[in-house]
């Protein structure tokens, strides 16, 4: 695989919630492109759409119009056969933290693992974000930070192609978010890395910076 290589096209996604009566486009005709070894954010105020984009890139939830190309490959609109590999190429990182309430933070980040140099993987990553002593423990021992850096160690686990994160260090201090942000910063110099974030101190060294109002994409500041 070659740097510059495009591991993600968005190309006019639109979402809509039909939620009863009420019915929301959360993204209205997004395009973009992420590639191999590049690091872009995501800001835009509360509600413009920036965790629903993250769902259709992900391909957790289907565009309602438009289309979705991971890894060169069209997403399917509905799941299929393919589901699990995406599940180990792409790093997805929830808005809030998920984790299994009965696995231990180790057991999380291990549950969908492929390979055995993952355990390794987990360990060092434990140990670079302050999690190295909270390994055995279970997620409802850990403080909202803790549990945000747990998510990470999940979503890192495979050394994933492609990563997307939803506010990664929304419950983290400064120190403890650069670290997250370091580790991430890292892991998109052979994969695709996209951070929304209310943070732009978070953005340092971003390759770009993409503004979402209203569920529609600009280029801005962050
Ligand atoms: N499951 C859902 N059903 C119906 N409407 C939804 C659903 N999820 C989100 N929305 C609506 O879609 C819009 C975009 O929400 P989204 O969560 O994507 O925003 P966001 O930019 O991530 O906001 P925040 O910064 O607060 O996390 C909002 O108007 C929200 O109310
Ligand atoms: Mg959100």
């Amino acid at each position: 695989m070659s740097a510059g290589e495009l591991l993600l096209e968005a190309i006019d996604v639109v979402l809509e919630y039909h939620d009863g009566t009420r019915q929301v486009r959360a993204v209205d005709g997004v395009s973009l492109s992420l590639a191999r070894g590049s690091f872009v954010g995501l800001v835009g105020p509360s509600g413009s759409g920036k965790s629903s984009l993250l769902f259709a890139l992900a391909g957790l939830r289907p565009p309602t119009k438009g289309t979705v190309r991971m890894l060169g490959k069209p997403l399917p609109a509905r799941p299929d056969a393919s589901a699990p590999l995406r599940r180990t190429e792409v790093g997805f990182l929830f808005q809030e933290p998920f984790l299994v309430p009965y696995l231990t933070v180790r057991e999380n980040a291990l549950s969908h693992t492929v390979g055995p140099e993952a355990i390794e993987r987990v360990e060092s990553l434990a140990e670079e974000i302050g999690m190295a002593s909270m390994l055995d423990e279970r997620p409802h021992r850990l403080s909202g930070g803790e549990r945000q850096r747990a998510s990470l160690l999940r979503a890192l686990a495979n050394d994933p192609a492609l990563i997307l994160a939803d506010e990664p260090t929304a419950s983290l201090d400064q120190a403890t978010g650069q670290a997250v942000m370091a580790v991430l910063r890292r892991q998109a110099k052979d994969a695709g890395l996209l951070v929304v974030t209310h943070d732009p101190a978070m953005l340092a060294g971003a390759d770009r910076v993409l503004y979402l109002r209203d569920g529609r994409l600009g280029e801005g500041d962050a």
